[in-house]
């Protein structure tokens, strides 16, 4: 286990230059995220699935260059210079540069695209900052080779947390758990850690990703983290996420999917509950995110089927479902829930392996 100041590079030897390709997908809370405090530590514990098709992939050009009091980077987004994404890059920056004193350096050119639509309601923050966390860490290794692959993943996971919160549980996969807890041995609050063994059940779990909505939220994650400050309910929610984790891990080992339902669509309710009860209040959800709810539950009660859904900060729905009832889901989906979908636009994905290099 690494502390923080495991994290400071105190030994580098700058090369002229370097160029990385690598790629990091999305990830999607069962347990949820919500609230945290300074520098980006989580409230409570949350635990979630790699995606697989839906990521981030980012080229960085490392050039050398004279002057090192700043930092220096072209950003360019699907081949175009994209300005507005430069505050975001330069706040993190400052915040991994006691990290990362090499950066200064260089001068960056970054080059990154998503696989999934162009402001599709999915957060790209996390797949984002975990593909350019991955490659500052390769550039590390090549200033400092005797580090290892697992200091590799977890700095690359504990920098990404610094970008995005939710970004450090994207390095790998197929689930990781991110918070100080008694119930995952390891587990940390600076960064993600896998969970380790599965029952066969979850084995290419599936996420249908139903796009409700894809306009920008009324209230971003970022505030909505804030009003948990002085919610009356935050004591109780963040014990309610550490019994979650506790619960999900027995049911991850043992494959009861009746149990797994139970606990991550209360999970993804209690974070919309948490939203309509904080100072002010605000609802993410849409009209037809809760009839694909009452759909999905009367199907449910129907057809016996182990199709369950959660929910992140926004509208869309994910549904989650063995791979054996593959067929049967999307049928469902392309019958009843595609209505519902803006443009009748969903995505499928599944469980995968973290972040990789290109
Ligand atoms: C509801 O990671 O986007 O998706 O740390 O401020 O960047 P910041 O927030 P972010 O919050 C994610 C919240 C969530 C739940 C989750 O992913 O655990």
């Amino acid at each position: 286990m690494f502390v923080e100041n495991d994290f400071v590079c105190a030994d580098f030897k700058i090369i002229p230059t370097f160029t990385v390709s690598c790629k990091a997908p999305s990830n999607i809370a069962l347990v949820k995220y919500w609230g945290k405090f300074e520098p980006q530590l989580p409230a409570n514990p949350s635990l979630s699935f790699t995606l697989n098709n839906c990521h981030t992939a980012t080229q960085i050009q490392f050039k050398q260059k004279e002057n090192t009091s700043d930092f220096s980077f072209d950003f360019l987004f699907e081949g175009k210079p994209k300005e507005s994404f430069k505050p975001k890059l330069v706040s993190f920056f400052k915040r991994i540069e006691k990290y990362c004193p090499y950066l200064k350096n260089y001068h960056l050119v970054i080059d990154s695209k998503n696989t999934f639509p162009h402001s599709s309601g999915i957060a790209s923050s996390a797949s984002a900052m975990a593909a350019m966390s991955r490659a500052i860490m390769e550039l590390e290794k090549q200033l400092n080779p005797t580090i290892t692959e697992d200091f590799l993943f977890e700095k690359a996971s504990f920098l990404a947390r610094l970008g995005s919160g939710s970004a450090c549980r994207s390095l790998k996969g197929e689930v990781v758990v991110w918070g100080k807890n008694k119930s995952v041995k390891n587990s940390s609050d600076l960064y993600g850690v896998p969970f380790g063994e599965m029952h066969s059940v979850f084995n290419n779990y599936q996420d249908t990703i139903l796009l409700v909505d894809k306009g920008e939220k009324q209230v971003s994650s970022t505030v909505g983290h804030q009003l948990m400050e002085n919610h009356p309910f935050a004591k109780e929610r963040f014990a309610q996420a550490h019994e979650n984790i506790e619960k999900l891990k027995t049911v991850l080992q043992n494959g009861d999917l009746d149990e797994f339902i139970a606990i991550v669509e209360s999970e993804a309710l209690t974070l919309h509950a948490m939203m309509m009860t904080s100072s002010p209040y605000f609802i993410l959800m849409k009209p037809n995110t809760l009839e694909i709810i009452n759909a999905i539950w009367a199907f449910r009660a129907e057809t016996k089927t182990p199709l369950c859904f959660t929910l992140d900060a926004g509208a869309n729905v994910h549904l989650l479902y063995p791979t054996n009832v593959k067929e049967t889901v999307i049928q469902f989906v392309k019958t009843k829930l595609v209505a519902y979908c803006q443009n009748g636009q969903y995505i499928c994905d599944e469980l995968g392996t973290g972040s990789a290099l290109l």
